[in-house]
């Protein structure tokens, strides 16, 4: 794909529940039995969305140190200018969960709302401010940790070390598994990260692609599973 959303940092866009729910490939009766770490959740919804069904999650991004009210401006600001490049690669996209451009809008303020009063309600009980790599969590202090739309996705943005010690510190405080999703860079090509598994850090490690159920950017639509 030549034609590519084209972005000079990393942007606060919150995606959810529903959208985490089949990038990760969920089901409820999984969902209830784990203790989830949304790593680099930002203005998502999901984890405002899993606690109110009563599963057990919790956020962690660099921003939840900021006032919602910064948080608020900047992911609006991110939305709009994210929102003016869609016309024009509209068509690297699959418009079939969202119908049209302003679905996709209404959609991504809907989780930044939700969030934001979630995160005005719950602060640092739920929302915890984390700058990856490094994390104070306890050693499998979660049993899953997920990671959407950061890894891979922004490999032109975050070097491969950024990636390894990421992912081992998330291997650090989950007891079972992570999930990332998706697994492609912004022009739908394969991260040329995911020879890590090659790498004599994870030798231990079953790592796995898996096809998912959401397919939003064309080629995005497979999560890699790393199990203990
Ligand atoms: C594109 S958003 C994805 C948000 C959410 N995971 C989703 O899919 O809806 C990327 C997020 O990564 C966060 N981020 C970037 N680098 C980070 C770091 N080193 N530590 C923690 N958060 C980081 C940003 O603040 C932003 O909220």
């Amino acid at each position: 794909m030549n034609k590519h959303l084209d972005l000079k940092t990393v942007v606060l866009m919150g995606r959810t529940f529903e959208e985490y729910y089949k990038m990760f490939d969920f089901d409820n009766e999984l969902l209830k039995n784990e203790i989830l770490l949304d790593a680099a959740s930002g203005v998502s919804s999901f984890c405002a969305e899993a606690n109110a069904k009563g599963f057990n999650v919790t956020a962690s991004d660099k921003i939840y140190c900021l006032h919602p009210d910064e948080i608020e401006t900047k992911c609006a600001k991110d939305l709009d200018s994210v929102m003016e490049q869609m016309p024009a690669i509209a068509d690297i996209y699959l418009w079939d969960f969202f119908k049209d451009i302003q679905s996709l809008k209404a959609n991504r303020e809907k989780a930044y709302r939700s969030f934001l009063e979630d995160f005005k309600k719950y602060g640092i009980i739920r929302y915890k401010p984390v700058e990856y790599p490094i994390t104070d969590f306890r050693d499998e202090e979660f049993t899953m940790s997920l990671v959407s739309h950061l890894l891979f996705l922004y490999e032109d943005k975050l070097d491969y070390d950024f990636h390894k010690k990421t992912i081992l510190e998330l291997l650090r405080i989950s007891s079972r598994e992570i999930r990332i999703f998706p697994i492609v860079n912004f022009k739908g090509i394969r991260s040329r990260y995911i020879e890590f598994v090659h790498d004599e850090d994870f030798r231990n490690l079953k790592i796995s692609i898996k096809r998912v159920g959401y397919e939003f950017m064309k080629n995005a639509n497979e999560m890699m599973v790393i199990r203990k």
